[in-house]
């Protein structure tokens, strides 16, 4: 009987989902895919080096999307994870074929996220890194569920959180993001990109109480439970590789997991021409 059991759960197939950033961001993502599913061998990919990624060009992050794609393919990632919003809006189709990746074995951020506003008629404020709303990535999809929003594109916010500048430098990028913002009762604010979460509480300080901040990270682990499921099934070992090393990355994967085993290995990607 146990021995039937034992083949059983070694014949299911075993998948390891593969998460990338620009670096510290996509640990917001990480945790709320932890929550949901606990069981799930993970392969973290942090571009440290290459940060922000929010400054790049789309060329710049087809490049880097493909570095990133190559790396977690061949440490064998079979599911991929796009826990950068600056990439989910510069993602390609195409790329999927190029690496034998079909749309069910991906799963990025804007999707989900627009998905959760349907049938939402309030009004929607979305602040970004440039390269995300300069791809009209967002704004296209919400006017497929006929909604039009209100872009904020915040140059300097992600490399901010990222290399650790101190709270009040934060706090005063934030105040003058949204110091033309005219707030009204029943507004939601959405934060696509996945480093903003980790200062939510410094948005909160700023925002007035009555706008609901949305943080996407659930809704995208939502998806990822829902398409990756059941083959998610493994040890739940995480593992994280950093192109540069960073103290701030370390300090923050150690208050995020401290309850589970990782570790962080530091590897720099040869460029991709
Ligand atoms: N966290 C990423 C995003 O969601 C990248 C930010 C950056 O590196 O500029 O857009």
């Amino acid at each position: 009987m146990e021995q039937s059991l034992e083949v059983r759960v070694l014949s299911r197939p075993q998948i390891m989902i593969g998460i990338f950033d620009s670096g510290s961001g996509g640990l917001t993502v990480l945790r709320a895919i932890r929550e949901v599913l606990p069981s799930c061998d993970v392969l973290y990919f942090g571009d440290i080096q290459n940060a922000p990624y929010g400054s790049k060009s789309s060329e710049e992050l087809s490049l880097l999307t493909t570095k990133a794609l190559i790396f977690l393919k061949e440490r064998g990632a079979q599911r991929i994870v796009s826990a950068c919003n600056s990439v989910s809006a510069s993602l390609a189709l195409s790329l999927f074929d190029v690496f034998d990746l079909d749309s069910t074995q991906v799963i990025e951020m804007i999707g989900p996220t627009v998905a959760y506003f349907k049938g939402f008629s309030g009004r929607v404020l979305l602040c970004a890194t440039p390269a995300t709303v300069r791809s009209n990535s967002y704004q296209n999809a919400f006017r497929m569920i006929g909604k039009d929003i209100t872009t904020i594109s915040i140059s300097e916010l992600a490399g901010a959180i990222e290399f650790g500048q101190s709270e009040s430098d934060i706090e005063e990028i934030i105040t003058n993001a949204f110091e033309n913002v005219v707030w009204q009762e029943g507004d939601v604010l959405v934060l696509a990109c996945t480093h903003y979460p980790l200062v939510l509480s410094l948005f909160r300080k700023i925002i007035p109480p009555f706008v609901l901040i949305f943080d996407p990270a659930e809704a995208v682990a939502e998806r990822v439970k829902k398409q990756f499921w059941p083959q998610e099934v493994r040890d739940g070992t995480t593992h994280f590789v950093i192109s540069k090393d960073s103290e701030q990355f370390r300090t923050l994967v150690s208050k995020i997991f401290s309850d589970i085993n990782y570790e962080i290995e530091v590897l720099a990607l040869p460029l991709v021409h």
